[in-house]
C-alpha cells in the first residue's frame, strides 16, 4: 500500500518536472512590430493622471480641448509632449500618434 502511494507520488513529481522542463524550452517569438498603444488603454490614463482638471469635465479648456475625446487627442499628437515631461509618456504618445487615427 505504502509502496503504491510512493510510486504514485514519484510519478506525479516526474510528470511535474517533465512539464516544467517542456515549458522552459518553449521560445517566445520576438514581436515583429512595435507594440501598439490604444487611446483607452494607454493614452487616456496618462492624460487623466497628468492633465486634470483643465482638459476634463469641469475644467477650463474642456469645451475647447476635451481629452476624453480620442479625435481631439489624436489631432494634437506630439504637441501633447510639450506639456508631458516624462520621457516614457512622451514615447508612448509618439508611438500612438504615429498611427494617426489610432483608436
Ligand atoms: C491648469 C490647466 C491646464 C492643465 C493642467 C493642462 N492644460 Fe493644456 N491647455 C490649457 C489651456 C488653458 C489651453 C489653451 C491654450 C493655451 O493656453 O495654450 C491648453 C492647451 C493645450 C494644448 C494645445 C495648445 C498647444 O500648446 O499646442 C495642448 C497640446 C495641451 N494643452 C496639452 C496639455 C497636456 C498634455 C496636459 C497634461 C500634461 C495639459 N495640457 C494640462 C490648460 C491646461
Amino acid at each position: 500500500m505504502m509502496t503504491a502511494v510512493k510510486i504514485f507520488l514519484a510519478g506525479v513529481l516526474l510528470l511535474t518536472i517533465a512539464v516544467a522542463a517542456g515549458q522552459k524550452h518553449e521560445t517566445v517569438p520576438p514581436p515583429l512590430v512595435a507594440p501598439r498603444y490604444s487611446y483607452r488603454g494607454n493614452i487616456l490614463p496618462i492624460l487623466q493622471a497628468k492633465c486634470q482638471p483643465c482638459h476634463f469635465e469641469g475644467g477650463k479648456v474642456f469645451a475647447k480641448l476635451p481629452f476624453n475625446d480620442s479625435t481631439v487627442v489624436a489631432k494634437l499628437g506630439k504637441r501633447l509632449n510639450t506639456r508631458l515631461k516624462d520621457s516614457t509618456d512622451q514615447a508612448v504618445i509618439l508611438s500612438w500618434s504615429a498611427h494617426a487615427g489610432a483608436k
